[in-house]
């Protein structure tokens, strides 16, 4: 089958190549025919190194499509379901899950497919991303890992839940938990930020300013559900007109992944305002915060991981809001395009151009 690779970290273009196969299916895996992969700024951050990543390996971990095997101990999914590949699903057992009642803190599956191969190159054994790797034809993965869903649900609608939505509207609805009336900024509009902003509005948020460096993205996320779009610099007189008195925004989000930008949310918040990261950033890049401004400001900074989400139920969740006209999903896919055209994909995610790219097989 073909598959997108990358052979060494660092690598900026993804090689396009045949004759991939997958490893061979446990008992409690499944296969499954990808459909619709999107193109999510986590694989890059595997590309460069920011995230631990084995190479070589195959990038993608936003994707859907059908079960087309089954191990023989698999108990929750058949031949023919329709799925969605859950990046980092809850073994359902471990501290984390059971004590802790965080399943989207469960590590326990996460890393034990993230050390082993996925994939073989002729002799070459190929990692996934994040131990998946959905910009392939075909993927073997946990049963855990493969939510199923209608069966009427497009792909390509279907692709968006696997990272960037659940990503964006948990951090909102879940992490931060938006309330009515509030006031938000969200900083950074590609699809993880657009989702913010969408968690935002169905959350009540009476304000929502979005904050990017590429103008035409302010105005495409007034369709999502933001009232201001302001580029980085004007944000300090938009925060002043917009949240008067107050001082800052009650939620403040970032959706990039650079140091400049979580100290640009913290110092957007109000005093007692909540701080909102998404963005990943690299194990070396450090953000500044002085001693007297944590406890005067008390401001609450919190990260974001996988949107706090139980993708056990939050998948079908998101697409019911998606079905009943609440949750626009359609609007995010910038363009459709097929493996071969991944690499020019991934360009114009890095000129902050697209909201997603959807790979179709
Ligand atoms: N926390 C999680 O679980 C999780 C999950 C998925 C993705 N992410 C991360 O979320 C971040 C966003 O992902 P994405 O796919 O939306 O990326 P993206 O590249 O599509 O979007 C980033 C946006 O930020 C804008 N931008 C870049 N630099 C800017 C700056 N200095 N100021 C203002 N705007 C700027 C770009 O124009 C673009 O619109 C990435 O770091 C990604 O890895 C985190
Ligand atoms: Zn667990
Ligand atoms: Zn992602």
């Amino acid at each position: 089958m073909r598959a997108a690779v990358q052979r060494q970290t660092g690598d900026e273009l993804l090689e396009i190549v045949d004759g991939i196969e997958t490893v061979a299916l446990g008992d409690t895996d499944v296969r499954v025919e990808i459909k619709a992969t999107g193109v999510c700024h986590s694989d890059v951050h595997a590309m460069k190194g920011d995230l631990p990543q084995g190479v070589p390996f195959v990038p993608g971990h936003e994707g859907a499509g059908v079960v087309t095997e089954v191990g023989s101990l698999v108990s929750t999914l058949a031949v023919g379901d329709h799925v969605i590949i859950a990046w980092s699903p809850p073994c359902g057992k471990c501290v984390a899950c059971v004590d802790q009642r965080q399943p989207h803190l469960c590590v326990m599956i996460q890393f034990a497919v993230a050390g082993l191969p996925k994939f073989t190159d002729g002799d070459t054994e190929l990692y996934g991303m994040a131990g998946f790797g959905t910009f392939a034809e075909s993927i073997v993965v946990p049963q855990e890992g493969a939510i199923k869903i209608d069966d009427d649900v497009p792909f390509d609608i279907a692709s968006l839940i696997g990272c960037g939505v659940t990503t964006g509207v948990g951090a909102a609805i879940n992490t931060a938990k938006v309330t009515p009336g509030s006031t938000c900024v969200v900083i950074g509009c590609g699809g993880v930020g657009i989702s913010v902003i969408q968690g935002c509005r169905m959350a009540g948020a009476s304000i929502i300013v979005a904050v990017d460096l590429n103008a035409e993205k302010l105005e495409t996320a007034k369709r999502f559900g933001a009232t201001h779009g302001c580029k980085p610099d004007d944000l300090a007189g938009v925060q002043a007109e917009v949240t008067g008195a107050a001082g800052g925004f009650d939620f403040a989000f970032e959706a990039i992944g650079f140091p400049q930008t979580v100290r640009a949310a913290y110092d957007a918040a109000r005093r007692g305002g909540v701080v909102t990261v998404v963005g990943v950033g690299g194990f070396d890049k450090m953000v500044e915060f002085n001693m007297f401004e944590l406890f005067f400001n008390e401001k609450t900074i919190h990260g974001s991981y996988y949107g706090s989400a139980d993708v056990r139920s939050d998948f079908n969740r998101l697409l019911r809001l998606w079905k009943t006209g609440r949750l626009d999903l359609e609007g995010m896919i910038s363009q459709r395009i097929k493996i071969d055209d991944v690499n020019d994909a991934i360009a114009k995610m890095l000129r902050g151009e697209t909201i997603r790219s959807v790979i179709e097989f």
